[in-house]
């Protein structure tokens, strides 16, 4: 695979304030989630404006800095919010973010969302593994790369070795875990109700604004990655479900503290 000097620039900035060490596990922390790296010891946090080819800009719930350090006994870089498609019209706005890990080993990656979902028995709160994804807005990452490499093969694109441990990890925390197939969209805006009963008659659990891309772009870097997301609400139209950003963020900075166990669970398992 080729490796791209955009992933070794911004590596060497980590190097260089002291992202030294190995890194066992990479995680990307989605809408309200970001207090998960108040548990992070002997923490270095640079923020993404400080690293080449990193995405600027903000959404709230987002703090959109790393912090590297040791979350229960196991060395973590973590992402303290992404960047999205619909900020900019950019799918592969996350690939130097996701791309470096190749310079740290290729560490297993897990990307967290905030989720609305399809199926009442994954209420508001709850927390879903996504097992596989549907790419309804369209947009590829990959789109302009080169060589056969691109062509990357998204069976068990969510990797079943981190789904396995995950879930174990959840039975072990005693956290109910939901499964189900994530459909993305573009946003910024929700979806109508109409699109939420064909997102269903199509076959999707899960609806959100996030994590496809990122996961096309993990597996052409070769990383093992796996999906999370934390139902913030019942799709737009389904039981009364008329989803707003600030519920996203309020319903899941509540749900992380289940997100926290289940992490606790699966980092001293790794
Ligand atoms: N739709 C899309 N993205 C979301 C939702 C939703 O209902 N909830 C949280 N993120």
């Amino acid at each position: 695979m080729a490796v791209d000097p955009a992933f070794d620039e911004a590596a060497s900035v980590l190097i260089d304030r002291g992202i030294d060490g190995p890194i066992e596990c990479a995680l990307v922390l989605g809408t309200g989630l970001g207090s998960i790296v108040d548990d992070v010891q002997d923490a270095v946090t640079i923020p993404y404006a400080d690293i080449p080819g990193f995405p600027h800009g903000e959404v709230s719930g987002h703090a959109r800095q790393l912090c590297y350090g040791t979350l229960f006994d196991r060395k973590v870089l973590i992402y303290q919010g992404r960047a999205h498609y619909y900020e900019g019209g950019d799918s592969a706005v996350m690939r130097v973010p996701l791309g470096l890990l190749t310079a740290f080993g290729s560490p297993p990656l897990i990307l967290t969302n905030a989720a609305g979902s399809l199926s009442p028995s994954m209420g508001p709160g709850s927390l879903a593994l996504i097992t596989d994804h549907i790419n309804l807005n369209g947009p590829n990452p990959l789109v302009g790369d080169r060589g056969d490499g691109r062509f990357v093969p998204m069976v068990d694109a969510y990797d079943p070795l981190l789904r396995g441990r995950l879930k174990r990890a959840a039975a072990n925390a005693i956290v109910p875990l939901g499964e189900g197939v994530y459909m993305w969209f573009s946003g910024p805006s929700f979806e109508t109700p109409a699109e939420i009963r064909m997102a269903k008659t199509l076959g999707a659990d899960l609806v959100g604004m996030s994590t496809v891309p990122e996961v096309i772009l993990a597996r052409r870097y070769d990383l093992r990655v796996a999906g999370l997301s934390i139902v913030t609400n019942m799709g737009a139209g389904l039981h009364g479900g008329a989803p707003h950003h600030g519920e996203t963020r309020d319903v899941a900075a509540v749900a992380s503290r289940s997100l926290r166990r289940l992490l606790r669970a699966f980092l001293s398992e790794l």
